[in-house]
């Protein structure tokens, strides 16, 4: 594992599908003749869905944006518009306790108190005003063994030490945070400060709790789980509450008998015997021969309450399991609750929950994601689609089933193969909800992982899309509980300079806003959509214009988008929230490359980072 791979693209390379068979060829040459019709189509029927963008793009009569875009970057640092500045606040290994370790620049995070200090690789985060204190809660999707472990080690956990220094440095961080005259900074030992890590234990609830698939020698109830794995996004309930998303929790997993027979769902999931860290050999609990239910007990969105350091995160397995980017909460017109739900993997899902109560302010809310209706998306090619009900009744599983193979009941009502679901956003400001599809270099190549076929069309309109696009959904009667929508695409990102096809994106794309591989997506108060990248910052060929990974915003209303950041080569921009005063957003990079961010010849830090106007201003 390198620091220039975001873990989703590890997963893929080390879970890679079956090489290319014969079939696969004949296919795929079919392909590349009809790949260039299917792309003049797409590109016809993507410029109807973006001409109404472009009409009004033409007549906006003032900018929406406050800043004066930048360029594309290609250097090992953040750049921010004129008028801005950005500081770090936390990076790998910053002490939240007085009591922990110091971090060493030459060898990183010392194994002893490795659960005192601030994670690596930051992702999904929100921020919660909590009685006037400002506490973020923070994910570590994945730790980099190449910077964790000694040179000499080669990467390869050797002992139950480095095995429990990696699981400390994962899961989520909930810290305080405070604004000083140097910049924004960790309150060490705040009484909020907390870590949750690979070890800490959590309580599984919904449909799925205590079902034998989610039963171990270690919890015969199937109902208390330690840790959480590969924290992706996030998400935060109407209640003031955190939601971190588990999402390449697979690789995880191993057997210490590479031949052991292992379940056949398992496939469908990417479990396989050969691990990515290697946990299995010194920590019983991650081998398969061992304890074959132990990966059921993961893959889901867990609730993590930042105002009480002494809470039990819960796993809500009610959201369904699958490899899940972030969890957009909203209200339905009635007051239930709504989760958008993505699963990020070549082929698979979107999907949505409904929760069976409504939400009061004050009234209980634990029931709240523990008993409702978990739907998936199906898209027609006429701009509109539906959510099919996950039911015993359409499936053919029980309920406790479907929370458990989410992706094999999706399967089963033909939902639609999506371009790699990350992020949804939820646009306080109208009726409207977006998911950023990254890129899928397998679309009309080959089936997912299930055999459901990956045809080009819909919200999925090119080949071997190695760009990404972002669909926006509009709830029928104006309603998120509705079950019909129509839908459109915002954006398909591409590259004007190199193709003169579907490839070159839509028509808000041009030479001075090019990206790849959107990924994180969050609105702001005034309806703007904040987009970051995680894709490929070769700066060549296909991306050649593109840089490093960045940081966008997009206009609903007119389809306008412009470049706000740049990442440090080999990063990825990945989660923000706004400080309470709204003068503040941080912001995470992930695996940066160089010696990110001190400058000084060290290790490469992910670091979370703080942008603020120099006059003071707000930002959104
Ligand atoms: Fe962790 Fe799909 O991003
Ligand atoms: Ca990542
Ligand atoms: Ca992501
Ligand atoms: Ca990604």
């Amino acid at each position: 594992m390198t620091d220039r791979f975001s873990f989703d693209e590890f997963d893929e390379a080390r879970s890679a599908r079956p090489e290319t068979t014969d079939f696969d060829r004949i296919v795929a040459k079919g392909l590349s003749r009809r790949g260039f019709l299917t792309g003049l189509v797409a590109l016809g029927s993507a410029a109807s869905v973006m001409g109404a963008l472009k009409g009004s793009a033409a007549h906006a009569a003032t900018s929406r944006f406050a800043f004066k875009p930048i360029p594309v970057a290609t250097d090992g640092t953040v750049h921010v518009p004129e008028g801005y500045e950005w500081k770090p606040v936390a990076r790998w290994g910053d002490a939240l306790f007085s009591d922990a370790p110091a971090y060493d620049a030459a060898k990183g995070v010392p194994s002893q108190g490795a659960d005192r200090v601030f994670g690596e690789n930051t992702d999904g985060m929100e921020l919660f005003n909590i009685g006037g204190h400002q506490v973020i809660a923070v994910n570590h999707e994945y730790v980099n063994p190449e910077i964790n472990l000694p040179k000499e080690q080669e990467e390869k956990v050797k002992s139950e030490a480095d095995v429990r220094l990696l699981q400390n440095l994962q899961g989520v961080t909930v810290m305080e945070v405070a604004e000083t005259p140097e910049g924004w900074a960790i309150v060490q030992d705040s009484p909020f400060n907390r870590r949750i890590t690979n070890l800490t234990p959590m309580r599984l609830a919904g449909p799925a709790a205590g079902h034998e698939w989610l039963r171990t020698p270690a919890d015969p109830t199937g109902t208390e789980v330690l840790g959480t794995l590969n924290n992706c996004g996030a998400g935060r309930t109407p209640w003031g509450t955190y939601l971190t998303c588990e999402e390449n929790f697979n690789g995880y997993f191993g057997a210490t008998d590479l031949e052991a027979k292992l379940p056949e769902a398992f496939a469908r999931y990417g479990i396989e015997a050969e691990s990515v860290y290697g946990y299995e050999q010194f920590d019983p609990r991650f081998d398969l021969v061992k304890n074959v239910n132990e990966p059921n007990r993961f893959g889901y969105v867990v609730e993590i309450n930042p105002a009480d350091p002494q809470s039990k995160p819960v796993k809500r397995t009610a959201l369904g399991r699958f490899k899940h980017e972030n969890a957009a909460c909203t209200l339905a017109r009635d007051g239930r609750v709504v989760v958008y739900l993505g699963d990020d993997e070549r082929g698979e899902f979107l999907y949505k929950f409904v929760s069976a109560g409504s939400y009061a302010p004050g009234a209980p809310t634990d029931a709240l994601l523990d008993e409702g209706q978990l739907y998936v998306a199906k898209f027609a090619e006429d701009g509109t689609g539906q959510w099919l009900a996950l039911t015993p009744e359409a499936t053919g599983m029980s309920a406790a089933e479907i929370c458990i193979h989410t992706r094999q009941a999706g399967s089963k009502l033909g939902a639609t193969t999506m371009d790699r679901p990350e992020w949804v956003a939820v646009n306080p400001r109208a009726v409207e909800a977006y998911c950023a599809l990254t890129n899928n270099k397998n679309r009309a190549v080959k089936p997912n992982a299930g055999g459901d076929e990956t045809p080009v069309g819909g919200p999925n309109p090119r080949a071997e899309n190695h760009y990404g696009q972002i669909v926006r959904w509009y709830p029928a009667e104006e309603d998120h509980a509705a079950d019909s929508f129509r839908w459109d695409l915002f954006v398909m990102a591409g590259n004007p300079d190199v193709h003169k096809d579907a490839y070159a994106g839509s028509s808000n794309i041009h030479s001075g806003n090019m990206f790849n591989s959107p990924d994180g997506m969050m609105f702001d108060t005034t309806g703007m959509l904040w987009i970051q990248t995680d894709g490929e910052d070769s700066n060549e060929g296909d991306f050649l214009g593109q840089g490093n990974n960045q940081m966008l915003v997009g206009d609903p209303a007119s389809g306008q988008i412009e470049r706000f950041l740049t990442g440090p080569k080999g990063a990825e921009v990945t989660g923000m929230a706004f400080a309470s005063d709204r003068r503040t957003v941080f912001v995470g990079i992930q695996h940066p490359g160089g010696d990110f961010p001190d400058m000084a010849g060290g290790l490469p830090r992910s670091t979370l980072i703080a942008i603020r106007r120099t006059d003071g201003a707000t930002l959104a």
